[in-house]
């Protein structure tokens, strides 16, 4: 093994955990981990990423209550019968209360530029993003890293007001989603990736 193959290895050996053991996350693990998230590349490394650590079981309460309102709203103007509203939403409240450590990974546009006209402005909003979203990611593989799994949850993006209320967040600390972090119960199998070739150009 050397550390090139090491290095494939360990990030193919990521996988998105959703249950966790109840083990609490050492602090300076979690630090650690949310350090590393901060080296990730951004554009023009403004580094427009804000990240939210919960480990406070009231915290979290209150996170998964008021999202849960507003997932239950949605899914019953969706139309879904109220018995499979309530399962949903009951599984969504628990999977929040059983991480050991939600971060809401978040967007702040306040430091990048400014274009008067909507393309350019909508391109630099995308640029931010996918900075944010790198940061995630390094997040995860840090995480990894540290015995530790996550998963990667969309929800805070259909929910950014009800988040920003919940955690007494700045208005330009937009919510984009929410890693649940901790020990893995469990290890799932990996799922297939599309052949290469599929995805892949080499021109
Ligand atoms: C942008 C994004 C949004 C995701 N949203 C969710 C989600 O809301 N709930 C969830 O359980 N997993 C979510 N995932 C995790 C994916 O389902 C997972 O990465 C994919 O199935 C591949 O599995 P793996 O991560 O174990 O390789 C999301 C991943 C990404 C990158």
């Amino acid at each position: 093994m050397t550390l090139t193959t090491d290095l494939h290895a360990f990030l193919r050996t990521r996988r998105s955990i959703r249950r966790f053991k109840p083990d609490p996350v050492p602090d300076s693990v979690l630090r650690d981990i949310l350090h590393t998230a901060t080296f990730a590349p951004s554009a023009h490394h403004r580094q427009p990423w804000r990240l939210v650590a919960l480990t406070k079981s009231e915290a979290k309460k209150r996170l998964a209550q008021s999202m849960a309102a507003e997932f239950e709203r949605d899914l019953q103007k969706d139309g879904l019968a109220q018995e499979i509203v309530t399962r949903r939403v009951q599984k969504s409240k628990e999977r929040i209360n059983s991480a050991p450590i939600v971060v809401i990974l978040c967007l702040d546009m306040s430091e990048m530029d400014n274009y008067p006209d909507a393309q350019r402005q909508r391109a630099e909003h995308l640029i931010a993003t996918q900075s944010v979203a790198n940061a995630g990611l390094q997040l995860l593989l840090a995480a990894h890293a540290e015995g530790l799994g996550g998963v990667w949850v969309c929800s805070p993006i259909f929910a950014q007001a009800i988040v920003q209320t919940a955690l007494n967040l700045e208005k330009n600390w937009e919510p984009q989603a929410m890693l649940l972090i901790g020990y893995p119960l469990e290890i799932p199998e990996v799922r297939p990736r599309k052949p290469i070739e599929e995805v892949v150009k080499i021109l």
